[in-house]
């Protein structure tokens, strides 16, 4: 058995549009990899490929030897394999406290049962308080979410997805939007996840991806172009003539 996740010859295209083609991709237990490349590259539907959103022509997905190719969203994620809420699925009106409460609910599989059952409850209790702690939320638990500034909805969107306790992580564009005075906040928690976690991170802004991946993988018209340590990708050419050249010149 090899644990964590290994993909194999995966391929998809949309139509004529070839956006798969041929990816091989390995996360072990703590990794942190970030995938790049320019946009419509394939990030997204890869990440989707990954979680089961979206599912290959052919190809495989192992998490921990296992095939997981056939399997649907919701069996991913109990298998081990999240990937970040969308700000869009929060509940707003409700508070982070209570946002937090839902997947742990949902992972305990307690959803009917859990009132009246005082343990159980102030056991879920103090797993919401160390998460938020985790996240820097504690002194925002009964704010609703609507009222919270746009990096730290981002933040929730984090919290919930590590509260459904994943081994895999796929991130897509976690700073999307936030602006830049806040992005710190979301780095830092990146580099507050849990040491075992693996970590797939597609993003844009490089001074992230060089802050938070130990690797990085660059996808080019749905190929991997390279895969190498932030240095090698920083001084490889190819990568620079098709990708952070093209980048800095905006
Ligand atoms: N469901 C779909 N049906 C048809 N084409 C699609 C579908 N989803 C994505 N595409 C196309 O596939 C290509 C890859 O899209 P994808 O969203 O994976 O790119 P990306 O690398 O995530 O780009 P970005 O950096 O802009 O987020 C694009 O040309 C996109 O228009
Ligand atoms: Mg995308």
């Amino acid at each position: 058995m090899t644990a964590g996740l290994e993909i194999r010859n995966l391929y998809k295209s949309f139509g004529g549009l070839k956006v798969a083609q041929d990816i091989n991709l390995d996360l072990k237990s703590g990794d942190r990899k970030a995938l790049i490349g320019p946009n419509g590259a394939g990030k997204t539907t890869f990440a989707n490929l990954i979680t089961g959103i979206l599912h290959p022509d052919s190809g495989s997905v192992r998490l921990n030897g296992v095939d997981i190719s056939g399997f649907k969203e919701s069996k991913r994620v109990k298998a081990g394999v999240a990937k970040t809420f969308q700000i869009t699925t929060l509940f707003k009106s409700m508070t982070v406290r209570e946002n937090i409460r839902l997947p742990i609910l949902e992972r305990e599989g307690k959803s009917q049962h859990w009132f009246g059952r005082a343990e159980r409850f102030s056991a879920i209790e103090a797993e919401i308080s160390k998460i938020l702690a985790q996240f820097n939320l504690l002194k925002f638990e009964e704010t609703p979410v609507r009222d919270l500034a746009y990096g730290q909805q981002r933040l929730v969107e984090l919290a919930l997805t590590l509260a459904l306790k994943p081994r895999i992580l796929i991130l897509d564009e976690p700073a999307a939007g936030v602006p830049s005075a806040d992005s710190h906040m979301i780095t830092d928690a990146l580099e507050r996840l849990p040491d075992d976690l693996s970590v797939l991170i597609i993003e844009h802004d490089m001074k992230l991806v060089f802050k938070v991946a130990s690797k990085i993988v660059v996808l080019v018209n749905g190929a991997i172009l390279t895969e190498g340590t932030p240095e090698d990708i920083s001084q490889n050419q190819q990568v620079r003539d098709l990708y952070l050249g093209a980048q800095h010149e905006h």
